[in-house]
């Protein structure tokens, strides 16, 4: 049975200036990459997620560190783009070819956005694609194959550690500041597979709201930014996404 979707969001849809996506962990879920405090299975079920992504834990154990985000690169090539993410890569091209303008801000570090086709992205929390000095705090794109773990710096010797936000970390100010422009002057803002729990992201929905924007959820499970938004479409990022989509036949 086709979704149905409220009139209201296809017409302001339709006819929006300038929209705001921020997606979370639950948009890649689909594509079968357990979210952050899922993924600890076998050799890492023992660790607690947020005992290693800190800089005091890589100061402590550089290596285990490293090789943690080695298993989650590993976990995250096998995972592909899922119509939620190629839906919103449709979207932006489509309403981008009519003027609009189309900010897709992400909390994950998976990539898969960018893999989907969607061009502009704000990455609040990195990606761990990319690697960077944990000293000059510069990325850092070759080094020699050394199979040190991790390995060392090419220009000071330090070591090297993925380019992701770590807790006690702040987040990249050019990305949220982007991040705040967007929701600040967006016509349409919508919080996709994120619990909202986590600040200063989940902070964004309630600056399009004060704008005055239409909000939208998508999320299978209440949270608790679900009060606050225009609509609130309980469901999976990966059916609702196509569907809006067709609903809108841009
Ligand atoms: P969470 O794992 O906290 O929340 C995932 C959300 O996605 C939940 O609300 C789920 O209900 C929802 N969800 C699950 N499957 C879905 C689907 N198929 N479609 C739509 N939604 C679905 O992930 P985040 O909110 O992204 O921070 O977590 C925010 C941050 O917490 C992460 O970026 C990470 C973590 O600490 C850092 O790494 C700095």
């Amino acid at each position: 049975m086709p979704l149905e979707f409220p009139p209201q969001l296809i017409e302001i849809l339709r006819s929006a200036k300038s929209i705001a996506i921020l997606t979370g962990a639950g948009i890649s879920a689909e594509s079968g990459v357990p979210t952050f405090r899922e993924a600890q299975t076998g050799l890492w079920a023992q660790y607690d997620p947020t005992e290693l992504a800190t800089p005091e834990a890589f100061r402590r154990n550089p290596k285990l560190v490293w090789e943690w985000y080695e298993w989650r690169r590993a976990l995250v090539a096998k995972a592909s783009p899922n119509p939620g993410h190629v839906a919103l890569a449709n979207l932006e091209s489509q309403l981008t070819a009519r003027g609009s303008r189309f900010t897709l801000i992400t909390q994950n570090v998976d990539g898969l956005h960018q893999r989907a086709g969607s061009q502009n992205i704000v990455e609040l929390h990195g990606n761990v694609w990319r690697t960077k000095c944990f000293d000059e705090d510069v990325v850092v794109d070759s080094w020699p194959d050394t199979n040190e773990a991790p390995p060392h710096c090419p220009h000071c010797n330090g070591l090297l550690r993925p380019d992701v936000v770590w807790f006690g970390e702040p987040l990249p100010r050019p990305a949220l500041d982007a991040a705040v422009d967007a929701a600040q002057s967006c016509d349409a803002f919508f919080s996709i597979g994120a619990s909202s729990l986590v600040h200063p992201a989940a902070s964004l929905p309630y600056l399009a709201i004060e704008r005055g924007a239409l909000t939208v959820e998508i999320n299978p499970d209440e949270t608790p930014l679900t009060r606050a938004m225009t609509h609130s479409l309980r469901g999976k990022a990966g059916e609702i996404l196509p569907a809006l989509l067709k609903a809108l036949s841009l």
